[in-house]
């Protein structure tokens, strides 16, 4: 049996704010953990400055425990063949929206660089994914008082967390919006289901696990923790609340897709990405296996991203969303928390009920 996430950290609700790169905002996440759930930095495309500048804005609008989130990666070195390549398969949507593609100044933030920068901020919970730490970096973590928590896709991946002693495990299913954080086995057997994942992480772990994936509503808390989980991590649901980062075109997709309208995808980043599918997405669909890896991808198309973004259109841009999009409601964080509680606790109250008959 695994101790108490909730009150360890402390916090009140078992609800996490997953950490969205390029989504949330201090705001976002302050509103959250004021509300009494936990909030998160995705941070993985921060620079190290820049995560000490959201840092001091959560802290500034919140003194409630909040968390920070890395990818856990190695700077490439591609080939200037692939990366001449890339482009060239590139330039014709950049053309659409008017530009040229060009070399990116840096493929990623460096990795080391970002480590230290968490280690200086002390959040309450430091999580990561795309990768796994040594036993070594979590325990830097541990000693300034961090509680290290690991994304897995797999038991494997779960396991190896807790090999190098992360105190808890975000399981991962495939219905999640966004990157796969796979990093032990290929990714096409790694898209274990949450239903599935999450009660086997809790039967091989003795550290708490937290289920992420298709988690929209106080239902899904309730079931997650009938699977044993202690907390959800959710991140669709927080994407339409005003306090995150994205934009107008972005919200109005969200607002408007079906149950059916994600796919996993590695055409915007090299890394396999559940998202709502869009005029890009099936432009480069047959192409998608010559497209570079994570992080070469995503930086070639980064300046794409961002002019369909000012230009607000949806058509190129990367709509990372999960299955349960259909089911956002686009709503202030602090009353979707609120919602959230209320109805988790209506849900136990029902299932309790249910077992009385
Ligand atoms: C736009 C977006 C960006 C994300 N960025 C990150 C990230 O930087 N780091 C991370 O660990 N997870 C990231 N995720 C995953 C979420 O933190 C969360 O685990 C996931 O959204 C849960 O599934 P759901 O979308 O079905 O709620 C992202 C998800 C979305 C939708």
């Amino acid at each position: 049996m695994s101790y108490s996430l909730l009150q360890r950290l402390p916090i009140t609700l078992p609800i996490v704010q997953g950490p969205m790169t390029g989504a949330d905002s201090p705001a976002l996440a302050a509103a959250v953990s004021a509300a009494g759930g936990l909030g998160m930095l995705g941070c993985g495309m921060r620079s190290p400055t820049a995560m000490a500048e959201a840092a001091a804005a959560v802290r500034q609008l919140t003194d409630r425990p909040f968390g920070m989130n890395l990818f856990v990666q190695a700077t490439p070195t591609p080939d200037a063949a692939t990366v001449q390549a890339a482009l060239q398969r590139l330039a014709p949507l950049y053309a659409e929206l008017g530009l040229t593609p060009e070399v990116p100044a840096q493929w990623c933030e460096d990795f080391g660089a970002q480590l230290d920068a968490l280690v200086a901020q002390r959040p309450a919970v430091a999580s990561f994914t795309f990768g796994i730490l040594t036993a070594a970096q979590v325990a830097r973590l541990q000693a300034v008082g961090s509680l290290v928590v690991g994304t897995a896709t797999t038991v494997a991946e779960a396991q190896a967390w807790a090999a190098v002693g992360a105190d808890a495990v975000c399981a991962s299913g495939m219905e999640a919006g966004g990157h796969r954080g796979t990093f032990l086995g290929d990714f096409q057997s790694s898209l274990v289901g949450t239903l599935a994942l999450v009660p086997q992480c809790v039967d091989a772990l003795d550290i708490p696990v937290i289920a992420a994936g298709g988690i929209m509503d106080g239902r899904g808390i309730a079931a997650a923790q009938a699977l044993g989980a202690q907390a959800v991590q959710m991140g669709t649901a927080f994407l339409t609340c005003p306090e995150s980062s994205i934009s107008p075109a972005y919200r109005q997709a969200l607002v408007q897709a079906k149950d059916t309208d994600t796919r996993l995808t590695r055409i915007f980043s090299g890394r396999p990405a559940r998202g709502i599918v869009n005029p890009m997405m099936q432009a480069m669909a047959a192409d998608e296996a010559n497209v570079p890896a994570y992080p070469v991808q995503n930086a070639l198309t980064g300046a794409l991203r961002r002019a369909a973004a000012a230009q607000g259109r949806s058509s190129h841009l990367s709509l990372w969303a999960g299955q349960g999009v259909a089911a956002v409601r686009p709503q202030p964080a602090a009353q979707l928390v609120a919602t959230l509680a209320e109805e988790w606790r209506a849900a136990c109250r029902q299932l309790s009920a249910a077992t009385a008959h």
